[in-house]
């Protein structure tokens, strides 16, 4: 199907951006994994499966409009080295996943592409309110019970 060329560059740029969610997630998960925060893993783990869902889908409604997915291309990945400074990126990309996601809707509403709009941009801008709101909770919970207490409940799954 014929699709508006704006909203087909979004998709576009959106896959960069979950596969670069994706490969960010997979990193900070092998390092939980490997300092023994088993929790911290299970979770990073469950959000790269769920950012590698989106760049599917996104890659399935450019297919829908005989664009040629492109996935050699990969948005910003900010991989930190330090417990907290992870959780503060991954927050701040969701953050700003939420808010590229509420453009592109606004953008493909105007386009008159209101499928692409609600099944795919706000659907995924909801998920990624859900991945925010989670690593808000994390940093919080470090600020209410300290770091090292923090972390000696990672290692529990
Ligand atoms: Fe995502
Ligand atoms: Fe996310």
């Amino acid at each position: 199907m014929q699709g508006n060329a704006k909203v087909e560059a979004r998709l576009q740029a959106e896959l960069a951006n979950e596969l670069a969610a994706r490969h960010q997630y997979e990193a900070h998960s092998a390092m939980y994994d490997n300092w023994g925060y088993k929790r911290l893993a299970k979770i990073a783990k469950r959000l790269a499966d769920e950012e590698g869902g989106h760049a599917n889908e996104l890659m399935e409604r450019l297919t829908f409009f005989n664009q040629v997915p492109n996935v050699s291309v990969l948005g910003p990945v900010n991989v930190k080295s330090t417990v907290p400074e992870m959780i503060a990126s991954d927050f701040s990309a969701e953050t700003k996943a939420i808010d590229d996601y509420g453009s592109d809707y606004a953008l493909s509403v105007v386009a008159g592409d209101v499928v692409t709009a609600i099944n795919y941009f706000a659907e995924h801008a909801k998920d990624e309110s859900e991945h925010a709101n989670l690593w808000e909770a994390e940093l919080q919970m470090i600020k209410d019970v300290g770091l090292q207490n923090y972390l000696a409940e990672q290692m529990r799954e």
